[in-house]
């Protein structure tokens, strides 16, 4: 037997029905934000990834050759398309632009739980501003989201990659070696990053006062701690989050995110329940357009890892329910085939999430079917009923049986 290939997964169909139903809440919060929806290649230029983190990138990344020897790879995430998309297509267009997508997105990972080869983000990116409107906007969209589905268990922590990387510089740590440096302080393993900062000459207590940087941590009374323009532009944030009443968030200046490309504020946001892949949505400030040939211009966004966000509510005890049937159209005898298809037709034309028997089952187990299949009403159509034009209903929760004539069907089954 063929498996589906490692890290992926087939969604079938009462999954996918949830997936949909959940993916349109997202969108529906995007909108409300006045975001619009794009969608780009499920492949790009393999460049287009090596410009945003460079060339170590393609070992992440399912990337070939395609029969025109052009280097492909599939998008690990939506950001470098969506500006690509921005740079070549919508550059001239009035800013701000507000943009979200949806879609599969695909890392040459280790699979584990909530980790997967093949993965979906729900995210979007505002093009356009270097500000605390524009990072606020971003933040408040997030938690919108993440409240929208219903999750209850999170914590949102917003951090300055600039304070942080501003700091490294000043103590002497060169700006090729910074992200060396920067994935230790984003796993806060301070052991390691210790003697890598002191063979770049980085005196005792700067190293010191960096750890205790990345340790300034909790609510808006921290701000006071930070240092220069970056404290009050983190400030600014909270206030106009706290206006627009988004006040579950936490400042965390340890935050470092593993994407390098952020240059202003970052954020994550993390469900508990998940364990060790328990980050649910990451997201921050960058400018990324020039080095896809078009202008600098600042944006912030941030993708919510779908699959993850969902694994949090189902391990919360969230329980979707699957729309069943409406109706279930069962012709009593072979004669009466004919007429269960006009009646299924005519549902059908109403809107009605109809069904008919096509495996010629006997009355009992056609029942049964239904039964599972979730059907509200059976519909069926026998001869004796026909001859008054009409049909048995059946209320597959009451178990109670009505004649109903045809033409008053559709409104029986709708009421
Ligand atoms: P990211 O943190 O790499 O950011 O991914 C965003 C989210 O995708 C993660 O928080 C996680 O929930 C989910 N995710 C990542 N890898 C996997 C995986 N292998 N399996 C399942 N879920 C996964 C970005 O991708 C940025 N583009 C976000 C952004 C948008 N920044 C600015 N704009």
């Amino acid at each position: 037997m063929i498996q589906c290939p490692r890290g992926t997964r087939d969604f079938l169909p009462d999954e996918m029905e949830k997936r949909r139903f959940y993916e349109n809440v997202l969108r529906n919060v995007a909108k409300t934000f006045g975001f619009r929806e794009i969608s780009t290649p499920i492949f790009e230029e393999s460049e287009l990834f090596i410009l945003r983190s460079g060339p170590n990138v393609l070992s992440e990344l399912y990337a070939f050759k395609d029969k025109g020897d052009r280097s492909i790879a599939l998008r690990p995430e939506m950001t470098a398309p969506a500006i690509r998309m921005f740079v070549n297509e919508m550059s001239n267009e009035p800013k701000p632009i507000k943009i979200f997508y949806f879609g599969q997105c695909f890392r040459y990972e280790r699979p584990q739980s909530g980790r997967y080869r093949e993965f979906f983000q729900f995210g979007a990116e505002l093009i356009g501003n270097a500000n605390a409107e524009t990072d606020a906007e971003i933040i408040a969209m997030a938690a919108s989201m993440i409240r929208a589905l219903g999750l209850k268990e999170y914590k949102i922590r917003i951090g300055h990659i600039g304070v942080l990387r501003q700091r490294l510089t000043d103590i002497g740590v060169p700006k090729d070696r910074m992200a060396e440096i920067l994935q230790k302080l984003d796993k806060k393993l301070y052991e390691e990053a210790e003697p890598l900062l002191r063979s770049m000459n980085v005196a005792k207590e700067d190293i010191v006062s960096i750890f205790k940087l990345t340790e300034t941590v909790g609510g808006k009374e921290v701000l006071d701690s930070i240092p220069g323009d970056a404290g009050d532009y983190l400030r600014s944030i909270t206030d106009i989050l706290a206006a627009m009443g988004v006040n579950d968030i936490e400042i965390d200046l340890g935050v470092v995110r593993g994407l390098d490309y952020y240059t202003g504020i970052v954020f994550e946001a993390e469900a508990p329940s998940l364990g060790a892949e328990k980050q649910i949505c990451g997201g921050g400030s960058y400018s990324l357009s020039e080095l896809f040939g078009g202008e600098k211009v600042f944006s912030t966004g941030f993708a919510i890892g779908f699959d993850r966000i969902l694994l949090a509510m189902e391990k919360e005890g969230q329980v979707f329910k699957n729309e069943g049937i409406k109706a279930y159209v069962v012709p009593a005898s072979e004669d009466m085939k004919l007429g269960a298809s006009k009646v299924v037709a005519m549902l059908r034309e109403n809107g009605i999430i109809s069904d008919i028997d096509i495996m010629g089952r006997k009355m009992g187990k056609a029942m049964k079917y239904a039964s599972v299949a979730r059907a509200e009403y059976v519909v069926i159509v026998g001869m004796q009923e026909s001859e008054q034009d009409a049909v048995t209903v059946r209320d597959m929760v009451s178990g109670e049986q009505t004649l109903v004539k045809i033409d008053n069907l559709v409104k029986f089954i709708m009421n």
